[in-house]
């Protein structure tokens, strides 16, 4: 009886998922593919199918550790007999076409295999980490990178990307923050759809193009406390209005594949999620393409305290909709057994086989399975001057001039004693980034490279100062700071001395962001503020590049030193990007993608937050939303970024301030260049919703513009309001906009801005 039940609940939730489903209309092109994949499934046995749904890291290149001893020749073996649908972490169009000719001509039906890698923000070109390229609030600009990603990542022979991971991070102590765009829903969905156009172009079938995956479904940048694979308490209204819109703008721009997360949300894992998968994914969104888990993330649904063993946790996943295990050997042990004894009805594995098989059709796998394997296009696509070009472009649009008193900046090329000092200005390697596919070690150009490289007849020094890191820096490793090792202090400050101005990098290498590089302090580390203090000691004309992968704390620095520009980690061609800007060949304008606390114990922090019942200390007592020791606003505002030129903002005016249902308000605001060079400058709109059924937060973006204005020039930026930009997930379970009263402003930052308002009829 039992049994008949689990059977048909889940019969009920794939009847329920694909009547859904059934909204989106199929083309002409999806339905011959329908066609093909139905005809290979009659052909299947249940082990073939299971086999599909089975992904293993080849044993040379892991990202996550290895959950159960699979060695090299049992994972081949497997392969051959039809066991392994899909393989990440194999690379080289050699060692691909390999792979794939064991499955396609060894297995019983010749399934090709579906290959995947982290291509995250390039795969040889490396472009600046999605953080920083955030920064630019230009979609294109991620899209061409993506698009250039694809290009090289799809010569070796691979078909897909874990990439774009669109999680909302609020909490600078996650390392992971450098992955994605930032703070905002608004802008990371525009990003989230621009990286997803860029990969997979309009035609998976393209040899240059690859799968996209949108992960990780979801709220991972939510973990408690920022600590990486910790668990996510979450309310409903927060999850759909600040986490989904990235994953959904990913679902509207066809993506492929989606990859859910290993946080667990109000208790349950994501991945044993149907409410995520099935109810949201599948269901309400009507996605098509395949789920696939993150890395073991099946297996750890037994530390999770959800699953007693992997046959549970099978069970379990399977049903929720993780369609494909990642090294979790969940699957492939156990749902033949599940189905055999009636606890997991056979059609649950047909739906994860045939949205598998679907996207292997779409790529034209079973056209040629060695398409993509191209060592030609492989030898001349990668690192080509054209790629080279592209990263250096996306490297200056990404920087954001944090502080520039007194114009200290640009520099003059000619004529100038330039001081370069610390670790990082020397680094061809940390610009490269976490998560940085097959970037070849030290192939950055380094901020001093790039200085010596732009400037005139000004002379440039460097010294390195103390060593920042010590031993090993790697993907795998816990990276060692240099705390006890001080030389090099002397050199730097007798170079500052005799020099007329001095250009300092500090922040964090590389290796102190990404996946498993939590911190509780966000502070700059080692001897970095010791040296920034000594050297400001002898010289005050301290320019501050900044290369991190967070938010990290400056307070000192902005409070002192004149000019400070924040360069992330930048990518192949970091240091002639920096160097444009530095020397004012290129004026900057990005704007952050996040707030930058003052302190740590601000974390989380983000300009949309809820006002509080105590916003503000009229009485001047202590009985109000504040810390006693510290600010409770950012040092820089999200959306804050500076430039060579100033801006001035006018004339705001709305077409109306009173907007009906399915009706909208144009809003209008002049914008002049009021200095004597070109700029860009990013013209933001924000809204308020004063009153709501639940609580609103007190600013949300609803749209931007990046204009370019020459000097004296003024122009006029038009936003449209419509009810739907209004609309929030509320605590009816619904996405309604209410009527009442709202604020707008149009500034240069969520801090800044004229306002407005109107009323919602
Ligand atoms: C674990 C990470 O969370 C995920 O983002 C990545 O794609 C997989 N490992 C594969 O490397």
């Amino acid at each position: 009886m039992q049994k008949l039940i689990i059977s048909l609940l889940l019969m009920s939730v794939i009847a329920v998922a694909c009547q859904k489903g059934d909204h989106t209309k199929t083309s002409q092109k999806d339905s011959a593919v329908d066609t093909k994949v139905e005809a290979l499934i009659s052909k299947m046995t249940l082990i073939e199918k299971i086999g599909q749904l089975n992904q293993y890291s080849s044993r040379w290149e892991m990202t996550g550790p290895a959950p159960e001893s699979v060695d090299s020749m049992s994972l081949y073996n497997m392969v051959k007999e039809g066991k392994v649908g899909s393989m990440l972490n194999i690379t080289g169009a050699v060692a691909t076409r390999k792979i794939q000719t064991w499955a396609v001509d060894s297995s019983r039906l010749g399934i090709p295999l579906i290959l995947a890698y982290d291509v995250i923000h390039g795969y040889e070109t490396m472009f600046p980490i999605p953080l920083a390229e955030a920064a630019s609030w230009e979609p294109e600009l991620a899209k061409k990178s993506s698009r250039i990603a694809a290009i090289e990542a799809s010569a070796v022979g691979l078909h897909w990307t874990f990439a774009p991971m669109v999680d909302i991070a609020r909490d600078a102590r996650w390392g992971r923050f450098m992955e994605g765009a930032g703070e905002d829903p608004y802008l990371g969905a525009k990003m989230a759809y621009a990286r997803v156009k860029g990969f997979q172009g309009d035609d998976l079938s393209d040899e240059t193009t690859i799968a996209a995956c949108a992960k990780h479904f979801a709220a991972y940048g939510f973990i408690e406390s920022g600590r990486d694979y910790n668990v996510v308490q979450i309310s409903d209204p927060t999850l759909h209005n600040i986490v989904f819109p990235p994953f959904k703008a990913c679902v509207d721009a066809g993506v492929a594949t989606f990859m859910n997360a290993f946080n667990t949300i109000n208790e349950t894992p994501a991945t044993a999620s149907s409410y995520l998968q099935r109810d949201i994914l599948k269901g309400e969104w009507g996605f098509d393409g395949f789920v696939v888990s993150d890395w073991n993330s099946i297996g750890e649904l037994l530390p999770h305290g959800v699953a007693a063993d992997k046959m549970e946790a099978a069970f379990k996943a399977i049903t929720a909709g993780s369609d494909m295990d990642m090294e979790g050997n969940a699957y492939i042990n156990n749902l033949e057994e599940l189905v055999n004894e009636g606890k997991v009805d056979e059609a649950l594995i047909d739906d994860a086989v045939r949205r598998i098989l679907k996207i292997k059709f779409k790529l034209g796998l079973f056209d040629d399975p060695y398409k993509y394997c191209n060592p030609e296009r492989e030898k001349s696509v990668m690192r080509c001057d054209e790629h080279l070009a592209a990263a250096k472009e996306a490297a200056k649009r990404s920087i954001v001039l944090l502080k520039n008193d007194n114009k200290l900046l640009p520099l003059k090329k000619d004529g100038l004693k330039i001081a370069v000092i610390g670790e990082l200005a020397g680094s061809k390697d940390v610009p490269l980034g976490s998560w940085r596919a097959k970037a070849i070690t030290n192939s950055a150009v380094s901020l001093l490279e790039g200085m010596k490289n732009t400037t005139g007849s000004s002379v440039i020094e460097f010294v390195k100062g103390p060593a920042y890191t010590e031993g090993l820096r790697s993907f795998t490793t816990e990276l060692k700071i240099n705390t006890t090792d001080k030389s090099g202090m002397g050199a730097a400050k007798l170079l500052a001395a005799k020099s007329d101005v001095v250009v300092i990098a500090l922040g964090e290498d590389c290796w102190q962001t990404g996946e498993g590089r939590s911190q509780t302090d966000i502070s700059m580390k080692g001897f970095q503020q010791e040296l920034l203090e000594e050297v400001y000691k002898v010289n005050k004309n301290v320019v501050v590049v900044l290369m991190n992968g967070r938010p990290i704390e400056i307070n000192w620095m902005a409070e002192n030193v004149p000019a400070i520009v924040e360069c992330w980690h930048l990518g192949s061609e970091a240091g002639i990007g920096i160097a444009e800007v530095l020397f004012g060949d290129y004026n900057p304008a990005g704007k952050l993608p996040v707030s930058f606390p003052r302190a740590v114990g601000q974390q989380p922090l983000y300009y949309n937050h809820f006002n509080t019942g105590r916003p503000t200390n009229g009485e001047g007592n202590v009985f109000w939303s504040h810390y006693t020791d510290e600010s409770k606003t950012p040092l820089f505002p999200f959306g804050y970024g500076l430039s060579y030129t100033s801006f001035s903002y006018s004339d705001l005016k709305l077409s109306s301030n009173e907007l009906s249902s399915g009706d909208k308000i144009l809003v209008k605001a002049s914008v002049t260049n009021t200095g004597d060079v070109a700029g860009e400058e990013i013209v933001q709109l924000y809204i308020r919703d004063l009153v709501g059924s639940i609580s609103r937060p007190v600013k949300e973006l609803k749209g931007f513009e990046k204009i370019r204005l020459e000097p004296k020039e003024t122009k006029v930026v038009t936003f449209e309001i419509t009810t739907k930009d209004l609309e929030f997930y509320g605590a009816s379970g619904k996405w309604t906009a209410e009527p009442g009263e709202f604020n707008l402003w149009v500034g240069p930052n969520s801090a800044e801005g004229m306002e407005a308002n109107f009323v919602l009829k």
